[in-house]
């Protein structure tokens, strides 16, 4: 009996020990300082020669980025192909339009000989989002590293969580909320689009048959409406129009002038004039000569959106290829090492204990009770 006690008390303590090392998540300014120091520089370098030959994968990439994050947490689920028995991300509707791929796997060959095995898939997302900013005339932001590799990607996840080009600003408020992303990081993270290009299906249903009488989106300028009709014939398939209508291949605070001159692109970019907060931060940068403050911005809220989930301290792994699992370790026959002491704040050593005295009187009716 004495050993089915300690065994009950001893397996109630497993969850709360996860849950407690799960709250940590520590994504810092040169992680690879010690371990792989010319990380950064080997992925801007090949990014630099990336772009100069397909400029148009900057805007991908920066996208790339924000998918992985918002879809399990910033740990390259977006890369995982899909197996013969799971759909995975990259092949979710949503995301039929990601690219950038080629361009992931090619710095992680490079990465893989400077130091093998030791820069995830997701800090190369991270990092190869930072450089098409800088290579676009953007800030160079000084983001965190030291994200894992996650083990899972799963289609169904993606429309949960990513919102579609049709979104309104009720719905994006809250899919940002989760992530506790504000209005204010909402608007600036949008921003993004001042890059990029997407598909006329993305937006051609505000050209054409709008009202389903045939008319167009009256939030889109009538002389940009035109411009976009000879780019985008219906049902056009396979055309790309600019995100920001005055430069989409500068970093700059074009998309934001757009949006308050009814040149915004996606329905998504609109609904951002619907809500004070967002409407307000549009009206604050769309005359700006200076840049500055948006930058600022922008780095600070692409930061957050940096540590969404991200996997830290020995959670997850650091794939070797990143478009599959490493493979599965040999099954080990020694039992598992007894759980590391862990340093907790007032606040979770409280919950812990509360959480640690309900363990003990469940195992106490557990035990009557057999
Ligand atoms: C607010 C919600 C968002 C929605 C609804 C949204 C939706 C979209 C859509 C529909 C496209 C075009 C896809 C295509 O037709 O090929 C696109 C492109 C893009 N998005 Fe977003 N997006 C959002 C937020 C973001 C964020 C937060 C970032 C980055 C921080 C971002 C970066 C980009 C970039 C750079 C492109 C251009 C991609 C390329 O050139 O291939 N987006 N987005
Ligand atoms: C890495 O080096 C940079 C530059 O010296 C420094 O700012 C940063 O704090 C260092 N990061 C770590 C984790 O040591
Ligand atoms: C993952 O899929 C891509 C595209 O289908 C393919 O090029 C790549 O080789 C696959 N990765 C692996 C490791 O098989
Ligand atoms: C996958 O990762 C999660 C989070 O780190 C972990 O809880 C889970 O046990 C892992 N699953 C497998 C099969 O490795
Ligand atoms: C916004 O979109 C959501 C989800 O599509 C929908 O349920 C909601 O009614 C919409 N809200 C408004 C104000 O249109
Ligand atoms: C959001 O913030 C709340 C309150 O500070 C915190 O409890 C929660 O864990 C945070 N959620 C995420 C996803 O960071
Ligand atoms: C189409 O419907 C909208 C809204 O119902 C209306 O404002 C517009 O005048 C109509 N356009 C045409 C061409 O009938
Ligand atoms: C867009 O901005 C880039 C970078 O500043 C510049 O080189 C290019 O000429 C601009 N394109 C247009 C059409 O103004
Ligand atoms: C920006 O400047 C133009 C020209 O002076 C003006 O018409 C417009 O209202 C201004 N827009 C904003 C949002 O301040």
């Amino acid at each position: 009996m004495d050993s089915k006690i300690l065994m009950t008390v001893l397996l109630s303590f497993v969850p709360v020990l996860l849950l407690l090392s799960s709250t940590e998540a520590h994504v810092e300014y040169g992680a690879y300082n010690t371990t792989c120091p010319q990380a950064e520089k080997v992925v801007y370098e090949e990014m630099v020669n990336i772009l100069a030959t397909s400029p148009d994968l900057a805007g991908a990439l920066l996208r790339l980025h924000y998918v992985d994050c918002f879809v399990r947490g910033c740990e390259a689920s977006i890369l995982l192909n899909s197996t013969s028995n799971n759909k995975a991300e990259k092949d979710a509707e949503l995301n039929k339009d990601v690219r950038g791929y080629e361009v992931i796997d090619r710095i992680k060959a490079k990465l893989e000989v400077a130091c093998p095995g030791i820069v995830s898939c997701a800090d190369i997302i991270a990092l190869a989002a930072r450089d098409s900013i800088r290579l676009s005339n953007g800030p160079n932001i000084p983001i965190g590293t030291g994200r894992r590799d996650g083990n899972g990607s799963s289609a169904s996840d993606v429309p949960l969580n990513l919102p579609s080009a049709s979104a309104n600003i009720t719905l994006l408020l809250s899919l940002f909320a989760q992530y506790n992303l504000t209005a204010k990081d909402l608007v600036v993270l949008s921003g993004a689009h001042t890059i990029g290009k997407a598909h006329c299906y993305s937006f051609s249903d505000r050209l054409y048959n709008y009202n389903g009488n045939g008319s167009s989106d009256p939030r889109l300028d009538a002389n940009y409406q035109t411009v976009l009709k000879q780019q985008c014939i219906p049902n056009d398939v396979t055309s790309l129009v600019g995100l920001d209508a005055n430069n989409a291949t500068a970093f700059d605070l074009g998309y934001y002038s757009g949006l308050s001159q009814k040149k915004g692109l996606l329905t998504s970019d609109v609904a951002l004039l619907d809500d004070a907060t967002t409407n307000a931060y549009v009206l604050l940068q769309a005359n700006k000569t200076s840049t500055d403050q948006f930058f600022a911005d922008f780095a600070t809220s692409l930061m957050l959106m940096g540590k969404i989930g991200a996997l830290t301290h020995g959670k997850g792994e650091i794939r070797k290829q990143c478009s599959v699992l490493n493979p599965a370790p040999p099954p080990t026959p020694t039992p598992s090492p007894a759980p590391k002491p862990i340093s907790a704040s007032p606040e979770m050593r409280s919950a812990f204990s509360s959480v640690l005295s309900a363990c003990l009187v469940l195992s106490y009716f557990f035990i009557q009770f057999y």
